[in-house]
């Protein structure tokens, strides 16, 4: 056991200031001032969650049940034909101009472009491509994400993240892609949020594989972080194109899952796990940039202390996911040693997630300092009514602003998401999308939320141009 590294967390968990309550301060009259020339506004999906149509480990999870026999998804209901957007991009790119957006994070599905080892599904590649030279003809600025949550059913077979080998694999598929789309691709992000997929999939077991194992979670993570690390060099060496001819072929990064752990109680015991939430899920992944080392924690049953070659800068930007706060106590029972909740007078999502713009500003302000150019990869509600979002919207863009003006380098912003789709274990009830998607019309209709309204707002304000549908 690391006892200097469980020192220091403990005591700076111990020693460190309660967050504050206070709301995102500061709303912006001039937008394009406070925020940097080209900065980046949009929305963003993943693959199995919009595309429909796909077949990999997730896919075979739906149709799953736990030991007890609960339903592996809350409303019983298959991704299926999802927002069928692997066949009405039109329609898609549609909705992204009538935002305003001049951006947009889509992720591109393994188990489609090899559904077998070593087999690659060309036609597919084509299609991926021809979607990112049509963004880039609209103006509209493409991030990829190589690897979402998903697996093809022969690499889950293989051992998933649990094995090596998924490494290489990943490595080899990544640089199949950069060399494929790096033509109109410069964006480029690696693994999305590598801390949600340990937790949901190998700590509380939500999520395929379903296990529930500390041991084996933080294994993961650090593959997850030997993988971004091999997927990044693969991407360097085979997309020398640059699309935008900015003078950077790639520009990579990955998607973070950032929260805020509030101490539920000033007892000293709720304080310092919450400090090894945060030092496990938050700060790992940042640290292991930094230094180059996957460095896990967790007293009495995890200690991993490893130098990762290529790891250390090897992010161009530090993408940000933030979705909220959880307040935390102990429960040494629990295999993350505790208990996340949210106290019953906060305003919640659908989903009941606190919502806390003032931590955006916190998470925002916090890895400021890193030296490298953020961007908010992801940030939304679960909102069925569509009433709430306006609001959510425009408070986390002005703590995302008042960031900017305290000098963040903060240089995109995108929703999460850009239509209503499927949610994981969450199944399709609930409804993060600008646009609704009607899945009684048979095509599918996209249907703008109010907050097209606000968003288009905030695009004007960015000098950008919303069209008329
Ligand atoms: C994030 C995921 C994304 C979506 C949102 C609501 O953790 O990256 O796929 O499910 O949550």
């Amino acid at each position: 056991m690391n006892l200097r590294r469980i020192a220091k967390i403990a005591f700076s968990s111990l020693t460190s200031r309660p967050y504050p309550e206070s709301p995102a301060q500061g709303s912006a009259p001039a937008l394009a001032d406070a925020l940097p020339q080209g900065f980046l506004l949009g929305t963003a999906t993943a693959s199995h969650q919009v595309e429909g149509g796909n077949d990999n480990d997730w896919t075979d999870w739906e149709r799953g049940a736990h030991p007890d026999g609960t339903p592996h998804i809350k409303d019983r209901t298959l991704s299926g034909a999802a927002c069928d957007s692997w066949n009405r991009f039109d329609d898609d790119l549609a909705c992204m101009k009538m935002l305003g957006a001049n951006a947009y994070r889509m992720s591109v599905e393994w188990s489609r472009l090899e559904p077998s080892e070593g087999a690659w599904n060309e036609a597919a590649a084509d299609r991926y491509l021809a979607w990112a030279t049509r963004l880039r003809e609209a103006g509209i600025t493409p991030m990829v994400t190589l690897h979402h949550f998903t697996l093809p059913r022969w690499v889950a077979t293989q051992g998933g993240w649990m094995s090596d080998r998924t490494i290489d694999l990943a490595a080899a598929f990544a640089g199949r892609v950069a060399r494929r789309l790096g033509g109109a691709v410069d964006l480029w992000c690696t693994i999305n949020e590598p801390n949600v997929l340990m937790t949901m999939g190998y700590l509380k077991g939500i999520w395929p594989p379903g296990m529930r194992d500390q041991r084996i979670a933080a294994g993961v993570l650090a593959r997850l972080m030997k993988a971004h690390a091999r997927m990044a060099g693969a991407v360097h060496e085979n997309d020398k194109k640059d699309a935008d001819g900015d003078g950077h072929a790639t520009r990579i990064g990955i998607a973070h899952h950032v929260r805020i752990f509030q101490p539920a109680s000033r007892s000293p015991v709720d304080k310092v796990v919450s400090g090894f939430m945060d030092a496990l899920f938050n700060q790992a992944l940042v640290d292991a940039h930094l230094h180059g080392r996957v460095q896990l924690t967790v007293p009495g049953a995890v200690d991993i202390d490893e130098a990762v070659p290529g790891l250390a800068g090897s992010y161009d930007y530090l993408g940000i996911n933030y979705y909220g706060r959880d307040h935390v106590a102990a429960d040494l029972g629990d295999p993350s040693l505790s208990r996340q909740f949210v106290p019953e007078d906060r305003p919640v999502s659908d989903l009941g997630w606190d919502i806390y713009p003032e931590g955006l500003y916190l998470v925002l302000k916090r890895y400021g300092s890193l030296g490298l150019p953020i961007y908010v990869t992801e940030n939304g509600i679960a909102d069925r009514s569509g009433m709430s979002r306006p609001a959510f919207l425009r408070a986390h863009f002005d703590a995302l602003v008042r960031a900017a003006r305290e000098g963040v380098p903060v240089r995109g912003y995108f929703h999460w998401s850009l239509l209503d789709n499927f949610e994981w274990a969450e199944g399709f009830e609930p409804r993060f999308g600008l646009f609704r998607v009607d899945d009684d019309s048979p095509d599918k209709k996209r249907i703008a939320t109010p907050a097209v309204e606000t968003f288009q707002e905030i695009a004007r304000q960015l000098g950008l141009k919303p069209e008329a549908p």
